[in-house]
């Protein structure tokens, strides 16, 4: 088997795949209310070349969890048919996907049956108002039942992701990890990253873990989780008033957790990035339609790792954002 290794002696084993770069909702950290230029159709991989190309990855490269991310991966059609191509692989990966949660509660069961194992569910906000504010579309209720369909599904353990923004929805985390807790989903909040289509992001409006540890502490009491457990996790997490529930923090800005790093993304459009911040990509789908074998593409994929940095570089004078928003590139 070969491995997809860069030259810090990390090795990327968790392929994160990119379904598309539309999505149903429109928050405003992420992209304006029009939407952006979507990518068109022909440039997008087909499911056919999505399931050879993670084929490759797990039977070849050493890969051994696909997380499918988006935009919003259940807009999507061929979606399930996609996971129970992958579940039919040996060995078989574990599969998971992070979404907004628009159409879990019709998707979930179907999912589950095909092979899913588990969610990543977005939501920033307790309040069904500043929902519709933040995402600019009046749809909280229909996060929250999928929520509980994922969960009833057995797509277990439901985590759920938040970013909280000065001003916006930053005053009280505390009800957020209340209604997780109430009901059995693994809270954890997100440091904003500078991803935003808009090129919005300033370090200084950015809720930092700190902030956020100190205004969970108002109410409830929080351990550390030994660090041993942590692995390559972006998640930080504390247990809860004595646990078992914990909540978790992705402090990928003020803690970066880059050495561990263990990830390697395909976009929608069958570009490999070996870093969410990465500034080149290796385009395999046109590889792949100019008639490149597994082995050839294998080890186009290879190559592609060894250009992976260090770090994301945010805190460099040079830094850049990405020319990919973070909808286009997968979370
Ligand atoms: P699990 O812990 O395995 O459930 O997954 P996850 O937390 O990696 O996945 P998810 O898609 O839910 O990502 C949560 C957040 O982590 C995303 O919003 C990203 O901002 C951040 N994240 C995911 N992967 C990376 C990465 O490679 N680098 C950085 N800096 N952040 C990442
Ligand atoms: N920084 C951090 N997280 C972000 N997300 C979207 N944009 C950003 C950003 N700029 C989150 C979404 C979702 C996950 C995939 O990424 O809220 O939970
Ligand atoms: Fe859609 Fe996710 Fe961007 Fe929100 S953050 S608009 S749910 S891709």
């Amino acid at each position: 088997m070969l491995k997809l290794a860069d030259t810090y002696g990390r090795v990327a084993t968790d392929l994160r795949v990119s379904l598309t770069d539309k999505c149903n909702l429109r928050c405003t950290y992420c992209m304006p209310a029009e939407g952006l230029d979507w990518l068109p159709k022909p440039q997008l991989l087909t499911d056919e070349e999505i399931v050879r190309l993670i084929r490759i990855a797990v039977t070849k490269l050493g890969v051994e969890e696909v997380r499918f991310t988006g935009g919003e991966p259940l807009v999507r059609n061929g979606f399930v048919g996609i996971v129970s191509e992958v579940a039919k692989l040996t060995p078989r990966p574990k599969m998971s996907v992070t979404s907004n949660g628009l159409g879990m509660e019709r998707l979930a069961q179907p999912l589950k049956d095909a092979g899913l194992d588990r969610v990543n569910i977005s939501l920033d906000t307790v309040d069904p108002e500043l929902f519709h504010k933040l995402t600019r579309r009046d749809r909280w209720h229909d996060v929250e039942r999928g929520l509980a369909a994922a969960r009833d599904a057995g797509l277990v353990p439901v985590k759920v992701n938040a970013v909280l923004m000065r001003g916006q929805n930053d005053a009280h985390p505390e009800d957020l990890l209340q209604f997780c807790l109430d009901r059995g989903y693994e809270l954890r909040f997100i440091e904003q990253m500078p991803l935003d289509a808009q090129h919005g992001w300033n370090r200084a409006d950015m809720i930092t873990a700190d902030e956020i540890l100190e205004k969970l502490q108002r109410r409830f009491t929080l351990t550390p989780e030994p660090s041993s457990i942590r692995g390559s996790a972006p998640a930080e997490r504390w247990f809860v008033d004595g646990g078992p529930a914990t909540v978790g923090i992705i402090a990928s800005v003020t803690r970066p957790f880059c050495g561990d790093c263990d990830r390697v993304r395909l976009t929608a459009d069958g570009q490999v990035r070996n870093c969410l911040f990465a500034r080149e990509e290796s385009n395999l789908r046109d590889a792949m339609r100019a008639g490149a074998s597994d082995a050839e593409l294998a080890v186009r994929w290879q190559v592609a790792m060894r250009g992976k940095k260090a770090g994301h570089g945010i805190d460099d004078p040079t830094f850049l954002q990405p020319d990919r928003p973070m909808s286009a590139i997968g979370g």
